[in-house]
């Protein structure tokens, strides 16, 4: 782990009328900026906030997005008929924070709802307010926005598409870096939602066959490749595959067969601990894109890595649609489609190779690698932008 630093801010809250406790960590900011979720929890200590605010650093760093990390939240069971009194509370106390350097959004025992009445009670816009403030015109971000989550491509919004668009660059910079390439590869994934179907989409645009996908019903697959625009333009709003619209040479396994399918690459993008100590065995790839948040347990990442499987981390191959929603916002990227993709690619792309680099030559894990990678972007992020004010 990198040299401990100290947080750049630290606050802790007592309610006036209940004597129970809100903490705020900003680990750091990056152009005078940091984000990262409020949650509601009975027994939150500023411990856990703090070391929460640093992962949300170490998230952001990853992709290169030009904030730090923060936390918020205040220890309470978010079912306590107390609960939604005391946020508002905390919110109105929080407010110059709010709307300066912390910009937030729902977390554990909060929801986005809840946090968007809350901030309307207090009189303020969004729990992202500081980076409308922090954008220089609130209604420019806000009308970029709108414009980027109403693009489609293919029937499917930008918003669900860009996540996935990152996880096959993801895909595609690993297997480059071990010296191959995407094109006539199989992959494998599970999860057919925003994610798992916008990994498929992309994969298969860059030649890869996908030949077994799972949602939650079961696996479906074909050893020649699904059709899996097909599958996109049918499957439910949940992410269901519509069996119906299935090929006549595809097959309908049990739920956990997309693991050990014939397959070059495995894209884990539904559940967390899919892959565990248990199962880790039976995979048959050569890389793991990890676009769901932690589905392979440490012991599973340790035993794939003896068996020189390449683990490509969640918050480098997932980070594309939060750095997405952030550069659009501050105005950093169009929210069209092709500077939009562009932006994603080259970041994710230049992330996975210097991570690989780095975890071969250290002998370090790829996740390790990733936070150092993710610390020196930080600290190129923080000269950029003190140059630039
Ligand atoms: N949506 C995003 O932009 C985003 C970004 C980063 C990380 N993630 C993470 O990716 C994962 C998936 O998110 P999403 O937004 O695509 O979800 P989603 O709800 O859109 O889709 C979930 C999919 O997983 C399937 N599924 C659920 N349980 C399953 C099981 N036990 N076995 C097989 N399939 C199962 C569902 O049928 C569905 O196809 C989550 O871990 C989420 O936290 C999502």
């Amino acid at each position: 782990m990198p040299e401990k630093r100290e947080p750049f801010l630290r606050v802790t809250w007592t309610d006036p009328v209940t004597g129970r406790k809100g903490y705020v960590v900003i680990d750091r900011l990056i152009d005078g900026i940091a984000g990262g979720g409020t949650r509601m929890r009975a027994g939150l200590t500023m411990e856990e906030v703090e070391r929460l605010a640093r992962t949300m650093s170490i998230k952001n760093g990853a992709v290169r997005l030009p904030s730090g990390g923060a936390k918020g939240g205040v220890d309470i069971d978010p079912h306590d008929p107390e609960a939604r009194a005391l946020l508002t509370r905390f919110v109105r106390a929080m407010r110059p924070l709010l709307e300066t350097w912390w910009a937030t959004a729902e977390d554990m025992g909060t929801t986005q709802e809840l946090l968007n009445e809350v901030f309307q009670e207090v009189g303020m816009r969004a729990s992202v307010e500081a980076s409308l403030n922090h954008s220089g015109d609130a209604d420019a971000a806000l009308a970029r926005l709108a414009k980027g989550l109403s693009t489609k491509v293919g029937g499917i919004g930008m918003g669900d598409l860009v996540g996935g668009y990152g996880v096959a660059a993801a895909a595609a910079a690993a297997v480059a870096h071990r010296g191959g390439r995407l094109t006539g590869m199989r992959a494998s994934v599970q999860g057919f939602g925003a994610m798992g179907g916008s990994t498929a989409r992309y994969l298969n645009e860059q030649g890869v066959k996908v030949v077994a996908i799972a949602d939650v019903k079961g696996t479906v697959a074909n050893p020649d490749g699904l059709d899996v625009e097909r599958l996109l333009a049918t499957r439910t709003a949940l992410g269901d595959i519509e069996r119906a619209e299935l090929g006549s040479s595809d097959r309908q396994l049990e739920r956990e067969a997309w693991l050990a399918a014939d397959a070059e690459i495995l894209v884990p993008a539904a559940v967390a601990d899919a892959i565990t100590d248990q199962n880790a065995g039976e995979v048959r790839a050569s890389f793991v894109v990890e676009a769901a948040n932690i589905p392979t347990t440490e012991a599973a990442q340790a035993a794939l890595r003896d068996r020189g499987v390449t683990v490509v981390p969640d918050f480098v191959a997932n980070g594309g649609t939060n750095a997405w929603f952030w550069w659009v916002l501050l105005g950093r990227v169009d929210p069209a489609p092709e500077p939009s993709f562009a932006m994603i690619s080259e970041t994710i792309s230049r992330t996975v190779r210097d991570l690989l680099s780095i975890s071969d030559r250290e002998g370090v894990t790829p996740r390790q690698a990733a936070e150092k990678v993710a610390e020196a972007n930080l600290d190129e992020l923080e000269r950029e932008f003190a140059v630039a004010t």
